[in-house]
């Protein structure tokens, strides 16, 4: 796995980090978590240190159980580290109560799971709404928000469905949207792909990708899949709780490049075309849009 995404040698910190701004988003500082299961003691992180910087979009790959979702779930303050530190926008919040971590997050982070993690009785939109009733946003603001944030992944039109009435890579979407909806700075997604198939999970990339681009929004993606990683910027390679690479990506794949080339697989409502049936390419060689 570690060479097949295609990579520069250790990634200089000049090249990572943002000509403007100097504070990282994300500074770890020898972060370690040690799981207590009673007799037995899990080294899930072992002295975790790195930089990430605004407007990164960096991939952390690793074998199963390397430390890749505990590394995740610290960044995103959903968990803290055994020991070091770790410094959000420049402040260490290391030590904070799980209430003051709960405040930081809603405000700063958005988290994208494998498995949507959407309500199943709730609407795409009242999904979307959630994080801003946490966040104490008012009740004027909330439906305007969540609509905008639907709109912003392309599934404005979908806002009453369901998550049962919605593909897997439109739930994925409403998960993005759900994400976005208190406008964070830094968004975390592990394995968002790791469900979906390889078109879809191109779709995902594209969003991430122009999110990315266009709003300068710090993206952190979990994945197992080099060619998923090769839409980031960054690599790292975690293995037995430590980072072993950190790299830049050279000939960095671009989502909406690659799209246009991709037969489609999903029909739209006013499509009369059987997805299935489409032909990969045009008459004249061309591949065919959606
Ligand atoms: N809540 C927990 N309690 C105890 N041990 C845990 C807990 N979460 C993770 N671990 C252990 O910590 C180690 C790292 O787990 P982690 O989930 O971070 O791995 P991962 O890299 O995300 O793996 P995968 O690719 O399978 O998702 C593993 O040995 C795992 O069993
Ligand atoms: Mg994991």
């Amino acid at each position: 796995m570690s060479e097949s995404f295609t990579t520069s040698n250790t990634a200089p910190k000049s090249q990572t980090s943002s000509a403007t701004e100097n504070v990282p988003t994300i500074r770890l500082d020898g972060v370690h978590k040690t799981y207590d299961l009673g007799e037995i003691h899990v080294h899930a992180l072992r002295g975790v240190s790195m930089e990430i910087y605004p407007g990164e979009f960096v991939a952390v790959m690793g074998s199963s159980g390397s430390g890749k979702s505990t590394l995740m779930n610290i960044v995103g303050c959903l968990d803290k580290p055994t020991r070091g530190h770790y410094f959000l926008d420049g402040k260490d919040v290391s030590g904070l109560t799980k209430t003051d971590l709960a405040k930081i997050r809603s405000r700063k982070i958005g988290f994208v799971f494998q498995q949507f993690n959407l309500l199943s009785r709730t609407s795409a939109l009242e999904n979307v709404e959630l994080p801003t009733i946490y966040a104490g946003i008012p009740i004027e603001e909330r439906e305007r928000r969540a609509e905008a944030a639907l709109k912003r992944v392309g599934l404005a039109d979908r806002s009453g469905h369901f998550p049962s009435q919605l593909s897997g890579g439109q739930q994925q979407r409403v998960a993005i949207a759900r994400a976005l909806v208190n406008s964070p700075s830094l968004l975390l997604a592990d394995e968002p792909t790791g469900n979906l198939d390889s078109r879809t999970s191109i779709e995902i990339m594209d969003i991430l990708q122009q999110l990315n681009a266009a709003n300068g929004l710090t993206v952190v993606i979990v994945t197992h899949e080099p060619d998923i990683a090769q839409f980031a910027k960054r690599a790292l390679e975690f293995r037995d709780g430590k980072m072993i690479k950190d790299v830049l990506i050279q000939r960095r794949s671009i989502a909406a490049e690659i799209l246009p080339t991709l037969p489609t697989l999903e029909d739209d409502d006013d499509d009369e075309t059987i997805a299935g049936a489409l032909p990969e390419t045009g008459p004249n060689g061309s591949s065919t849009p959606k």
